[in-house]
């Protein structure tokens, strides 16, 4: 138990401190573009919202065009730059690839942000095998596809950044949530073995890990029998931190980040003694079931 406490110290040090010094794309860069998947709401919207005020031109990707062009407007309306939209469902190869020209008609694409993304909680075998195979396809496989779409033309410049959305969920393999902590532990590794590959390159990759944030996420029908608001309050975040924070830490070149220092304790926790929680968490996931959670 004590190596566990004090290994998990030592991973809350390295979450929290692993800093290089800072590099492009930080806030001295002259901005270009950047390209937002799930810029419709919560997360993403609230990147959309710093990013144009420190003057980055916008492609917001999503399924809610109206959601889009409010945002759009709200910005161009109110900074100098050009907001397009571009309606795309995630979950359908057809639209990964339009999503995919438009990154390669782009004269220079500065930073491109993997954050569209949702939960379906409950047990695997329970659940519908679509939603399941939909969210590897929003998560990781448009992630890849879009990633790869936008490196040759970073390195060639020999600057830029790939944000990829993940979540604490990576850290701990999660009963009731198989196949979402697992795409997200997906994001963590993928983006972990990238920024390696890249190492010289110019490019900076990061897998953001946030907490309970306060956004549409848990909003959805998929939630609506989840004990959402028995989490305390003092777990969650803004998106507007959570956003902040993500950006900052791209410029020091943090490549796993987990905003907030409770989330990093967490992290940090599940990080260690993962396979300890397990039990913790399938009699969680049992009660669940049974709907005897409170
Ligand atoms: N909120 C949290 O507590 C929390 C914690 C950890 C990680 N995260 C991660 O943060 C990211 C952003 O979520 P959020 O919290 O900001 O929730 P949100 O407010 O519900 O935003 C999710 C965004 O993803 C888009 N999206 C979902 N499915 C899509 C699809 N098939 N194709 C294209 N876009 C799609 C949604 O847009 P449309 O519906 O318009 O398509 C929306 O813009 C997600 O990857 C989530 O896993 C959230």
């Amino acid at each position: 138990m004590v190596t566990a406490v004090f290994g998990s110290l030592i991973a809350l040090r390295r979450l929290s401190g692993r800093r290089r010094p800072s590099r492009q794309p930080g806030p001295k860069h002259t901005p270009g573009t950047a390209l937002i998947t799930g810029a419709s709401s919560g997360i993403g919207a609230a990147f959309a919202r710093l990013l144009a005020a420190r003057g980055y031109h916008l492609t917001l990707v999503a399924r809610r065009e109206d959601r889009l062009s409010a945002l759009a407007a709200e910005l161009h309306g109110q900074y100098p730059i050009t907001a397009e939209i571009l309606v795309a469902d995630l979950s359908k190869p057809a639209d990964v690839e339009r999503v995919e020209s438009r990154i390669h008609e782009l004269e220079s694409l500065d930073l491109l942000i993997n954050n569209a993304g949702f939960g379906a909680p409950g047990q695997f075998i329970e659940r519908d095998l679509g939603i399941q195979l939909d969210m590897i396809h929003v998560h990781v496989v448009a992630s890849v596809r879009l990633s790869r779409a936008a490196l040759p033309g970073m390195i060639a410049c020999r600057q830029g950044g790939i944000i990829n959305v993940s979540s604490i969920a990576a850290f701990v393999p999660m009963p009731g949530n198989a196949t979402y902590s697992a795409t997200k532990a997906y994001l963590n590794v993928f983006s972990e073995a990238l920024q390696a590959e890249l190492t010289g390159t110019g490019v900076q990759i990061q897998a953001l890990c946030p907490g309970f944030t306060r956004t549409g996420f848990h909003h959805t029908p998929e939630y609506e029998a989840s004990d959402r608001y028995q989490i305390p309050g003092l777990l969650w975040m803004s998106a507007r931190e959570v956003a902040a924070g993500s950006l900052e830490a791209l410029a020091q070149g943090q490549v796993i980040y987990v905003p907030g220092r409770k989330n990093r304790f967490l992290a940090a926790m599940a990080r260690n003694a993962p396979r300890s929680l397990l039990p913790i968490l399938r009699r969680r996931a049992v009660k669940q079931r049974r709907g005897t959670l409170k």
